[in-house]
């Protein structure tokens, strides 16, 4: 059994893909599978947790005992997550692969193959992870993942200033040990002032010595 870490701790949790709908039939997706998501909502419950957890679509059942909102798009997600958070959260792990760009419009007739060419025209999403660490109030701890191919020290290093974060959770996606469908990962964790490795392993226990951490930094329960 695992011990109550986060009792008393409001978790929310985002988790998998979101869908830009191009029209009625078509969409922008991507490859996350939700899985390491649904593990840390997973734990931070069997830890004692009251947890939310924000999913994009996937096909994965609810994790006993948590709160599950089930979203399509980046505006979805963010609408649920502020909502979510604004109940008064302690953590907010974004594990979700939001996309950064969407069709500015959506078109409600499904588009015809009537020209050679056909160019889309993308937006920035809102970025929900800086929208969380830079209100008022906002969680003790937020966290982000970064998902990168190359530089990830860098990267993830930045990120935390850029974005304000407490907590950067980056794993390595692309080649042939991808975390992103996989059933394994393994994490480089940086915060300001120090960094850690979670060696790979199964997304569930991984998920446990990622939120034994982040209670450790949350500090003696309330
Ligand atoms: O900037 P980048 O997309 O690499 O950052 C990844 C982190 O930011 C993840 O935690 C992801 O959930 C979050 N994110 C977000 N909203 C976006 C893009 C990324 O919350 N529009």
């Amino acid at each position: 059994d695992d011990p109550p870490l986060l009792s008393g701790r409001r978790v929310v949790v985002s988790a998998g893909p979101t869908y830009e709908d191009i029209d009625p039939v078509r969409y922008l997706g991507n490859r996350s599978s939700g899985k390491m998501g649904f593990a840390l909502a997973a734990a931070a419950h069997a830890m004692g947790a009251e947890v939310v957890l924000v999913a994009g679509p996937v096909q994965l059942p609810t994790p006993a005992g948590v709160t599950r909102v089930d979203v399509r798009s980046a505006a979805q997600m963010r609408a649920a997550v502020l909502e979510a958070v604004g109940e008064g959260a302690d953590l907010y792990v974004g594990a979700a692969a939001v996309a950064d760009y969407a069709p500015t419009q959506g078109a409600d007739h499904k588009l015809k193959k009537s020209s050679p060419t056909l160019t889309l025209e993308l937006a920035r999403t809102p970025d929900i992870l800086a929208e969380v660490a830079q209100r008022a109030p906002r969680p003790r701890l937020v966290v982000g993942f970064a998902a990168e191919t190359h530089d990830l020290a860098a990267y993830a290093r930045g990120k935390l200033y850029a974005k304000q974060v407490d907590l950067i959770a980056a794993n390595l996606v692309g080649g042939g040990d991808s975390a992103f469908e996989g059933e394994h990962n393994a994490l480089h964790v940086f915060w300001p002032e120090g960094e850690t490795e979670i060696a790979r392993a199964p997304k569930p226990v991984v998920a446990r010595r990622l939120l034994a951490l982040l209670a450790e930094r949350l500090g003696a329960a309330p």
